[in-house]
């Protein structure tokens, strides 16, 4: 039986990656837990999970990952000690993970590839629509990406990706989609402006230059119906020798409609950083801490004043 229509509630992240591109920093610290500013990267994700309306939230980990369960933990002698001394605001920002979706989590075990990760899902989500937020993907909540993609599975079914215009050269890097365009006006969905909206007729991991598809990089946020579990369930290996999470979207793209199929696209418009790479982690401290309602003001004033010795 599917269960179309049904308000999407579960989130899942996959966080069992080893961070090889950030060490040393992430040789004994997950790299969901490296500050951006003054919280987790992980924490920014469970923010737009939530504010998208989703309410479970499912991190693929490894054995190397506790940190990211114990972030979203009470702690209650630390608690007490803030209490204590009167120090309520640091409280409130220890305990605001209360008012973000329930985390919960699973081990992935032997790292395949992302979808592997993804598949360790399909028991929590069970037979129901389901978003995938990878946290090397910061996306600003300037553009609220998620909730467009929603929207838009809620109205035509079948699986959503998030659609970023890049070079031929930054293709190579990125899942590369073939798309056509389709009148969000037309289909009735409001959220989603005039010329972002398409269908997605072929995609590929990561292609050699020459077989780069289009502008259109599919990157981190989906939106997938539960047809994905069956697919990735028996798929084989792909690029690099791991089980691709591009490679099952690409076969939903085959499967009728009343059977869970279709992929379409959302054009990001906001600010991505890219998390997971030093040099987009020193971009996103650097807007984000510019924006910072405590921080931002006086940061602004420093780079200001230092703007000569800085940049030379
Ligand atoms: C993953 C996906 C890829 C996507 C990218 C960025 O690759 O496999 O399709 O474009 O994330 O969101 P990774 O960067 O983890 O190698």
């Amino acid at each position: 039986m599917r269960e179309e229509n049904k308000k999407i509630k579960h989130a899942v992240v996959p966080a069992a990656g080893r961070g090889t591109r950030f060490l040393p920093a992430t040789k004994a610290v997950p790299k969901e837990m490296l500050p951006v500013v003054d919280k987790p990267a992980i924490e920014y994700v469970a923010e737009e999970a939530t504010s998208a309306g989703l309410t479970d939230l499912l991190i693929i980990t490894s054995s190397a990952k506790h940190a990211l369960e114990d972030h979203f933990d009470a702690q209650p002698e630390l608690e007490m000690a803030l209490a204590n001394s009167g120090k309520e605001t640091i409280l409130a920002s220890i305990n605001r993970y209360q008012e973000l979706a329930r985390m919960h989590t699973v081990r992935q075990g032997h790292p395949k590839g992302l979808g592997h990760a993804v598949y360790q899902a399909a028991q929590h989500v069970g037979n129901q629509p389901f978003a995938v937020l990878l946290p090397d993907d910061l996306f600003h909540p300037e553009d609220p990406i998620l909730e467009k993609m929603i929207a838009v599975q809620e109205k035509l079914g079948g699986s959503v990706v998030a659609l970023l215009e890049v070079t031929p050269e930054q293709a190579t890097a990125y899942g590369s989609a073939s798309v056509n365009e389709l009148s969000p006006a037309d289909l009735g969905i409001e959220a989603v402006p005039a010329g972002d909206l398409f269908e997605l007729t072929d995609v590929v991991e990561k292609p050699a230059i020459e077989n780069v598809l289009s502008k259109y990089a599919t990157v981190g946020r989906y939106v997938f119906d539960p047809k994905i579990f069956e697919i990735l369930e028996t798929l084989p290996a792909g690029r690099g020798g791991e089980i691709q999470l591009t490679d099952a979207f690409r076969k939903l793209i085959d499967v009728p409609k009343e059977e869970g199929g279709g992929v379409y696209g959302v054009v990001v418009r906001g600010r991505r950083f890219d998390t997971g790479d030093k040099l987009g982690y020193l971009q996103a401290q650097v807007e984000l801490g510019l924006e910072h309602p405590e921080l931002g003001a006086a940061f602004r004033e420093y780079l200001v004043e230092n703007q000569q010795r800085l940049i030379k």
